[in-house]
Order: C-alpha cells, then structure tokens, then sequence
C-alpha cells in the first residue's frame, strides 16, 4: 500500500492544526457522532421515552453493535456483545472460565501484562483462593500445563507493540485443555485479527482507543460459538436472565453470548461506539494493517535519522513484529511528550520513560508521521523540553 493520504480523514472532527498520534489511547471524534447522539436523545428518548427500548431496538443494541465489530475481528456476529469496561468484562470472562475448570488451581498471566488485566487476575484469584503465575513472555508456551485453567493476555503490549502468537498460545492451552482469554485492547482496529481462525476462546477489548467510540466508551466481549453454553458468568445479572421481565427469583442463565450482559447496557455511549465502528465502513482490515506499518516505519527511520542516540527504540525494529504504535524512550520522556504536546504534536507517556506514538491510518498520514518526528528532533536539539513546566506531571498521562 502506497500514498500518503489518511483512509478516511473526512470522516473525522479533528483540529486542523493537531497531529493527533494517540487514536491508540482515545480515537478521534467521528464527524457523524454529536448528531447521532443529539438525534438519539430527541427522537427517540425525549418522543418515544421508555417506549423506545422496544421501538428503536435499544434492548438489541449491545448485540446489534457488536455484529458489526464482528467482521473486523473474524468473529460470527453472535459471537460478540457489547458491554461494561474492559476490566468488568475480563473479570466476567476469567470468572467462567475458572468456574468450568473447578479442579484447576492455576491463572496464568505475564509479566507487565496491563496492569488492569494483573488487578483483575489477582483479585479473582484471591476471591477464589487460586494461584497466579506470571511469567514472561517467552516463557509463556513452556508455563501451560495441566493445573492452568485460562492463560489471559494483552495480545499487542501496551507499551512495546510487541504481538503474540496468538494461535500457538491457543493451540498449546487447548491441548491441556485450558481456555485462552485475550485482552485486544491494542489490537482491535489496528490489525487484522481472525478470531476464530487463530482458534481463540474468549476476548475482551476496548471501545475508546482505535474503534473510535469516545472516553469510557463500552468495551466488548467474545466468547467463541462452541463455549457459550458450557460457560456461566459470575456476575450474575437480570439483563443476562433468559427472560428479564419474567422477573424470576431464580437466575437461568439466557442463550448465547446474551447471558454475559449483567445491567441495563448504556445506550448512549453505545450508540457513540456504533458511530467509532462506523468509520472502518468499507475499509478492509488487512489494509488499515499495512498502512499503520507504512506509517510506524516512516515515523521510526526519521525520529532516529533526525534524533540518532539521543532517543532509543523500545518496539521491535522489524515492523511485522509489532502493532500500530511504537516507543520511543527517553530519560526526559515526560516533559518530552509534554513539549511536543504543547507543539501540537499529540502521543503519550508511559513510566518510566517511554514517549508512546499511535497511528491511526484513518485519519493519519505520511505527511504527519514526518513532521511528528521533525518536531522531535527540534525539541531535542533546542533543549526546551527541560524547562521546569514541562516537568509538572498531570493526572493523565
Ligand atoms: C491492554 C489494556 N487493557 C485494558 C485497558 C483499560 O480497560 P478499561 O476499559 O477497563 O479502562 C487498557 C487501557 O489503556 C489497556 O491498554
């Protein structure tokens, strides 16, 4: 793939001034979301008011939502629900998947996994008095045997971009009969990703970063066809019941992926993600992976033209190995990232030192990732990050 033009710009908001390289943190806003949510609020809840849950389908929305997140992650549409935040849903995954192996004492997990997915994993096992190993990530294949029940893993890292194997994790936990349960927070929207191929079980992954669905959005929850019925959420809730207004006492858990909802889902802030998903409409995956790489290696080969020793690559040089965003470290690496924002050069940082970069070849380009680097290289030769406002640490960074 060639050419220097972003996928799909138009379909974004985005300050003319800003290169924005963090659709990795919190995607762009899509042009077409204030007036959904407008036209949302007006015509269905203020006109149509309780009615609406029948009317306008909101009582669907988590289902109809995800089957069209389906096709980017090489899901069947049934497969996928839309729900909670991406911590919630991973407890909810683990949670059935250690329940359907009662005689398994062992979660396994790795070493500078996301911290959210290390909380979540030893807050279950402590609740459920099971064992964590954490390991590294070479040491992943070698650590899965009889006594784990879930292997759970960020598929692309946080920080280095770096991607696992996602079929030989699958492949190695299936022949020990252990269930895989991968984070794709870092993936979904930026690489290509074949689900079911890849013989996964269970995923969750995160609606505000490159699916565009705006801060908080829901996040979402895959549980492959052939477990749904072997497996029962923990946290229990009516929106997950077989029939809701049965108002039951009893909880009978509903068929499909259905019974991994819990509350009344949010259908603002889902009807926000519909938007996000919307602006891959007619873009293959396979393409949004190459050029994301096009655009990571362009940025790459001029921040260590511009910037030489003075900045260190902290993701695999060799851009099939990672994902759409790269590490740059830094000793300075806040203040930093603080000096390019003020540039209106927008990425993020990661302690201790890494200036993290997004691309998000919807609405990035060439153009940008080039100018984003140049920046970098004045900032450093200029010196000008190390003034002491630069140093002041935000709550966010
Ligand atoms: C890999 C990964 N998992 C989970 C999360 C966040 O989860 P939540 O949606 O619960 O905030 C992030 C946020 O950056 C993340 O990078």
């Amino acid at each position: 793939v060639t050419g220097a033009s972003a996928l799909a710009r138009e379909r974004f908001s985005i300050p003319n001034d800003v290169i924005y390289l963090d659709g990795n943190s919190l995607g762009a806003l899509p042009k077409v979301t204030p007036e959904r949510l407008r036209a949302l609020m007006r015509e269905e809840w203020r006109s149509d008011l309780i009615a609406s849950w029948t009317k306008h389908d909101w009582i669907d929305l988590p289902m109809t939502v995800a089957a069209r997140l389906a096709p980017m992650v090489g899901a069947k549409p049934e497969e996928l629900l839309i729900a909670d935040s991406t911590s919630v849903s991973l407890f909810k995954l683990l949670g059935a998947a250690v329940r359907a192996r009662p005689n398994r004492p062992v979660i396994l997990t790795q070493r500078g996994n996301f911290p959210t997915d290390l909380y979540v994993v030893h807050g279950l096992a402590d609740l459920l008095g099971l064992e964590v190993r954490t390991v590294a990530a070479n040491e992943i294949l070698s650590a899965i045997d009889e006594r784990v029940a879930v292997v759970t893993l960020t598929h692309v890292d946080y920080k280095s971009a770096v991607v696992h194997d996602m079929a030989a994790i699958n492949a190695a936990a299936r022949a020990v009969g252990a269930f895989t349960c991968w984070d794709l927070s870092h993936s979904t929207g930026a690489l290509q990703l074949d689900l079911n191929r890849e013989g996964c079980d269970l995923a969750v992954g995160c609606g505000y970063k490159y699916l565009n669905g705006g801060p908080g959005a829901p996040a979402f929850i895959f549980v492959a066809e052939r477990l749904q019925d072997e497996l029962r959420p923990p946290l229990q809730g009516w929106m997950g019941h077989a029939d809701p207004f049965a108002f039951e006492d009893q909880f009978l858990p509903g068929g499909g992926i259905r019974r991994f909802l819990t509350g009344t889902p949010s259908i603002l802030a889902i009807a926000a993600l519909e938007c996000g998903i919307a602006t891959f409409d007619g873009i293959a995956m396979a393409q949004i992976e190459a050029r994301s790489r096009v655009l990571s290696q362009a940025f790459v080969e001029r921040v260590e033209a511009r910037c030489g020793d003075r900045v260190r690559l902290a993701s695999p040089r060799d851009p099939a190995k990672r994902a759409s965003h790269v590490c740059f470290a830094h000793q300075g690496g806040y203040a930093v990232m603080q000096a390019l924002i003020e540039r209106k050069v927008i990425g993020d940082f990661r302690a201790p030192d890494l200036m993290r970069f997004g691309f998000a070849p919807l609405y990035n380009d060439e153009t940008e990732a080039i100018r984003a680097a140049d920046t970098l290289g004045d900032i450093l030769d200029s010196g000008e990050w190390d003034e002491p406002r630069f140093h002041e640490r935000g709550k966010v960074t």
